[in-house]
């Protein structure tokens, strides 16, 4: 695992943005694993940039996203579907939508999403570059602590923690969805690439625990160790608690 601190929360999603625009040039028909979150909202701006900057044409490209929310429906405005489509997807008007997947939170029957999900992956992918942002709790995707390394795409509960931290995206906490569907970690793990993004005070506990080196499910991203393909983007202050205790 290559640790990279870049300093500022500008040069480090520049730095994904870019590696992500290197990896659409090297191939255009890439596969792609796309995250969402706070973090990856001026990842995806600059994304948009370096695109239309470089007239790249995206009709080739797969992306899979990580995970959704199930109890909302995909066009609701804090489903992530629709964060991609206004993030990202809407801004370019090369992507093929028969490309682009998300796990669909409201279908009916969910364990055979699950399981169709997990046979595109391995149909469509490997991935090549997997992004990868990190909850407060550690958490990569919705995988919450005490979640198997071994685990693939299924319905996944969220935690306190979590339905906390992302109630600042709805009107009340309340209407937090209490379950996800998320791509497993052993399903994240078969990318061929990954770059985990963290930035922001409220990141540097989970760094801090991550950097420890110690490989337990209490901190899923520390599955990330058994990757032998790994990149930690951080700024300053996601990197800071670390650096007191040198
Ligand atoms: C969310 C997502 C994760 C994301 C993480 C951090 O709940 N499921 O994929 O990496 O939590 O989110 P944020 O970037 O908003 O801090």
């Amino acid at each position: 695992m290559k640790i990279i601190n870049l300093g500022s929360k500008e040069e480090a999603c520049h730095y994904v943005a870019n590696e992500l625009l290197k990896q659409i040039i090297s191939n255009k028909k890439s596969v792609l694993g796309l995250a969402t979150g706070g973090t990856m909202v001026r990842v995806y701006e600059q994304l948009v940039n370096l695109i239309r900057i470089n007239e790249i044409d995206l009709s080739e490209i797969t992306t899979f996203n990580l995970d959704e929310y199930i109890g909302i429906d995909y066009d609701h405005p804090e489903s992530y579907y629709t964060y991609m489509h206004d993030v990202l997807f809407n801004h370019l008007p090369t992507w093929n939508e028969e490309k682009i997947h998300l796990p669909n939170g409201s279908a009916e029957n969910l364990q055979e999403e699950i399981k169709r999900y997990e046979d595109l992956l391995d149909k469509e992918g490997p991935v090549d570059v997997q992004i990868l942002g990190i909850g407060e709790n550690g958490h990569i995707g919705f995988n919450e602590p005490g979640t198997s390394f071994d685990s693939l795409t299924s319905v996944v509960g969220l935690t306190q923690s979590t339905i906390e931290a992302n109630s600042r995206y709805f009107e009340t906490k309340e209407e937090v969805p209490e379950q996800a569907i998320s791509m497993g970690i052993h399903s994240i793990l078969k990318a061929k690439r990954i770059i985990l993004l963290a930035y922001g005070p409220k990141k540097a506990d989970a760094i801090r625990k991550l950097l420890t080196g110690e490989i337990t499910t209490d901190l899923p991203a520390s599955a990330l160790y058994n990757h032998p393909n790994v990149e930690v983007i951080l700024d300053n202050n996601a990197y800071l608690s670390e650096k007191e205790e040198i």
